[in-house]
């Protein structure tokens, strides 16, 4: 092996993808598109609250390569799990394909619906980004599949809609609009400010480097579990608070006016999911002000802030992901949080460049006393959206 899988290694996701086509199909890609998995920086449990959000691309990426082919079906190959997994326009109906490839079949289906023709291809999928970590391997694949089914077709700006109906009505998952727009907007060097309830978004200025600054991303490898019906119930919960304050959306509570909307729900756990929501929304405007003013190391508090609304009011951190945030802070991290949706996944810490190895070595350790399996730690730095490859 040892050659072949050094060079394998060394390759991008874009390049394994363009090569495994050829070798699996024997023709040659007609679009190679890749897209990125992110990390949320703030605004968790937000976005279906018509809410703020500000994730930004991570360095890894998910890659398609498509060609064209005669007959009726479209076949599509995984890297990961080297099968082929075939579908025709019959199973182009709601959920008729499961596990990975229901991503680019759902994306298949909604492209149709949605007015933009998708012909019968050949793809090969090729994927750095961690699967089942929380950082939106689904959404990477989905706008990777997007550009290599469509590429022109569909304007860009279109696609989140598109593979988030994807997810949401063929996969079945009630996820928001974020993770879809990271993988298709973001740009480097910037977090992805972006308004849920219209789709608006600003580019804010994020430059690590510059400020001897270093965002570590921590997987806690925690088995991820209840995650879609857990979210579902969040979600829901979310609607119907909403609905006894008579808004549209948690976000139309203003942070000013939170207490006397408190005063108005009956139960002690819709208060706090609402306290959640109502308090991160007005987190990530701080955050963006402070981004602005480039005083990033004053975004650590907000961050914890944070992570401690997740822990106590929506309830959707495990004891891995507190424990990685305590150890992260105790070593000296700035801030740090959970990111994503939480019941497992990663925890994002805000560190000096210089003390990689001390944070990373003080959650190894937490996590050896407590008897969790080990965690893998990683640099990263704000990267770009999907593009063409
Ligand atoms: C998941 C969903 C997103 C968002 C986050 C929580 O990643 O896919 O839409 O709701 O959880 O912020």
């Amino acid at each position: 092996m040892g050659h072949a899988d050094m060079s394998h290694a060394d390759m991008s996701p874009a390049a394994r993808a363009r090569k495994a086509l050829v070798e699996q199909f024997g023709v040659a890609p007609s679009a190679v598109w890749s897209a990125p998995g992110r990390a949320n920086l703030i605004g968790e449990h937000t976005d279906y609250n018509d809410g703020y959000v500000l994730p930004f691309a991570l360095p890894h990426r998910t890659a398609v390569a498509a060609a064209p082919v005669d007959g009726p079906c479209w076949t599509v190959w995984s890297e990961h799990t080297n099968e082929r997994v075939g579908f025709g326009a019959d199973d182009l109906t709601l959920g008729r394909v499961d596990g990975w490839a229901g991503y680019v079949a759902g994306v298949s289906w909604a492209l149709r619906d949605a007015g933009h023709p998708v012909e019968p291809a050949v793809m090969a999928v090729a994927s750095d980004v961690p699967l089942g970590a929380g950082l939106s391997s689904s959404a990477a694949l989905e706008c990777a599949a997007l550009g290599a089914l469509a590429g022109d077709a569909a304007p860009i700006g279109e696609w989140p809609r598109i593979a988030q109906r994807a997810e949401n009505a063929y996969v079945g998952m009630p996820c928001g609009i974020m993770d879809q727009s990271a993988a298709v907007l973001c740009e480097r060097g910037h977090a992805l400010f972006l308004d849920c309830r219209d789709s608006s978004y600003q580019q804010v200025p994020f430059d690590l480097d510059g400020a001897g600054l270093a965002m570590v991303l921590i997987d806690t490898r925690a088995p991820h579990r209840l995650v879609s019906g857990e979210y579902a119930a969040r979600r829901a919960d979310c609607e119907a608070a909403a609905k006894t304050l008579g808004v549209l959306a948690l976000r139309d509570v203003d942070s000013a006016a939170l207490d006397e909307a408190l005063a108005r729900l009956g139960e002690d756990v819709t208060r706090r999911r609402v306290r959640h929501v109502v308090t991160e929304n007005q987190r990530v405007l701080d955050v963006v002000t402070l981004l602005r003013a480039g005083w990033i190391r004053e975004i650590g508090p907000l961050l914890t802030a944070s992570h401690t609304s997740l822990r106590d009011d929506f309830e959707v951190t495990v004891p891995q992901l507190d424990t990685a945030v305590s150890a992260a802070i105790a070593a000296g991290a700035y801030g740090a949080r959970m990111t994503g949706g939480g019941f497992g996944g990663c925890v994002l810490a805000l560190i000096d460049a210089a003390a990689e190895q001390e944070v990373s070595a003080a959650v190894t350790a937490a996590f050896a006393q407590a008897g969790f399996d080990r965690p893998a730690a990683f640099l990263v730095t704000p990267s770009v959206g999907a593009s063409a490859d």
